[in-house]
């Protein structure tokens, strides 16, 4: 599951079990829900809701976490940009060492604009473009990571075309089950990601004989929202046999990227086992004399965000509790089912009687429902919640669908805060439209 709902006969996590198992929120008698140290309602206040808050503590404290946990290996972190582009996100894990991991033209250029340097820019994807793979090898990047035979065959001619070397790793889809939600799993034979792995060593071959490509390594990524290091494990091994094939038959590996995926507790559960995780990247990979790359991108990002929306109204004699947030701000519960903690802001709201409510968006969609059937102190219009672990997959995933303009976003560390997005204005909304002559 993307975020797997508690089961459904176990009750949902309390507000407070969500709050204690979660170090960058804390509530304060007097001033309520605090983000770090920074009351969520004083944000609500002056940036009005819907809006987004990340704490930059948690990002640099999980990246760090991640760091130690891998001490002692040849490895590099790319973060996924696709989880959170945000350029202050960008420009903080880059001032703690991380590279970037992007799939398109615009996050490559998301990333060179926050100050990462091509050097520490990794490309993945499935349809990379002429045009895209042109940017790629125009500013010299680490590594692209080819996911088919045509994709390499296009990249060699462009890359021979500009003069250029392309550094390749060769993504393998390894057929192993991730056990996490289908629409996030890639690392099955159906899915449209990576190479089969039975082609892998010819095609590496290959690559090593076309102009303008080196091949560097292998990558994988088995999929999002992973649990437990079991998949992994079956991962990783697949990928160590084709390390020594490749060996074997003469050709030089020196690098293998190992995707992201790690999942994070959306209820009071814990999230994966970093420590466990790594252990098994030791176990299996430590002795392969390959520099080891990671690109995570939830679970850096995910628990550090949380979207704040207010209460419109509550309607059906108290069982729908109607937010000015929407599916369009964040979309994870109608796309995937995910479940997202709600937690009031004010202390007091705390304190109501527990209803069982249908937490549902403004949206002409039945899909626009944050939470169905869940356990949440009475809130009376005007009151503020907090939708939580928000940090990844949310602000990149909203649209404007309904004319709904995209939330701000502030950001807080320690007991500093500041605005690093505007609410948009209507006016964006229709800038780029004309109506043609034979209208006007
Ligand atoms: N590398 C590649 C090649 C990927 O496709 C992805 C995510 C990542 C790294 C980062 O995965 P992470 O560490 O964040 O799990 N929108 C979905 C998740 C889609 C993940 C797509 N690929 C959600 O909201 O659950």
């Amino acid at each position: 599951m993307a975020a797997p709902a508690p089961a459904s006969d176990a009750p949902d996590p309390s507000v407070a079990a969500l709050i204690a198992a979660r170090p960058q929120l804390s509530m304060h008698a007097h001033d309520g829900l605090l983000l770090e140290g920074v009351p969520l309602a004083r944000i609500a206040g002056v940036l009005g809701t819907p809006a987004w808050v990340y704490s930059a503590g948690t990002m640099r404290a999980r990246l760090a976490e991640l760091k130690a946990a891998l001490h002692g290996m040849d490895t590099q972190v790319h973060y996924a940009v696709k989880a959170n582009d945000h350029l202050a996100v960008l420009r903080l894990f880059a001032a703690g060492g991380a590279g970037a991991d992007v799939v398109s033209e615009g996050e490559l250029r998301r990333a060179r604009h926050a100050g990462i340097a091509p050097e520490h820019i990794v490309f993945s994807g499935v349809g990379k473009s002429v045009r895209e793979l042109r940017l790629a090898l125009a500013e010299d990047i680490a590594q692209i990571n080819v996911e088919s035979a045509e994709e390499l065959e296009m990249l060699s001619a462009v890359a021979a075309g500009m003069g250029r070397i392309a550094r390749v790793a060769l993504r393998i889809n390894p057929d192993v089950d991730a056990g996490t939600h289908a629409k996030i799993t890639t690392g099955r034979a159906e899915n449209k990601f990576g190479i089969p792995y039975a082609e892998a060593v010819e095609l590496y071959a290959r690559a090593a004989s076309l102009p303008g490509i080196r091949p560097v390594g292998l990558a994988l990524h088995i999929g999002s929202q992973i649990l437990s290091v079991a998949p992994y494990r079956a991962a990783y091994t697949r990928a160590a046999e084709l390390v020594h094939a490749l060996r074997a038959r003469g050709l030089e590996v020196s690098r293998l990227d190992c995707g992201g995926g790690l999942g994070i507790g959306y209820g009071d559960e814990p999230g994966a086992p970093v420590a466990a995780f790594a252990g098994v990247m030791r176990a299996v990979l430590g002795n392969l004399g390959v520099t080891l790359m990671l690109e995570p991108g939830r679970w850096l990002v995910g628990p550090a965000g949380v979207l704040l929306a207010s209460v419109v109204l509550v309607k059906g004699h108290g069982r729908f509790v109607v937010l000015d947030a929407a599916m369009n701000d964040l979309v994870r519960p109608a796309m995937y089912d995910a479940w997202h903690g709600i937690v009031p802001v004010a202390a007091a709201d705390l304190h109501g009687p527990a209803a069982s409510v249908d937490v549902v968006g403004p949206v002409c969609e039945s899909s626009d429902t944050f939470a169905r059937n869940r356990a949440l102190p009475a809130l009376r219009a005007g009151a503020t919640v907090a939708i939580l672990d928000a940090g990844a997959y949310s602000a990149v995933m909203s649209s404007t669908y309904n004319a709904r303009t995209l939330a701000p976003i502030a950001m807080v560390d320690g007991a500093d805060w500041s605005v690093i997005r505007d609410r948009q204005v209507y006016e964006e909304l229709w800038a780029g439209e004309r109506i043609p002559p034979f209208l006007a």
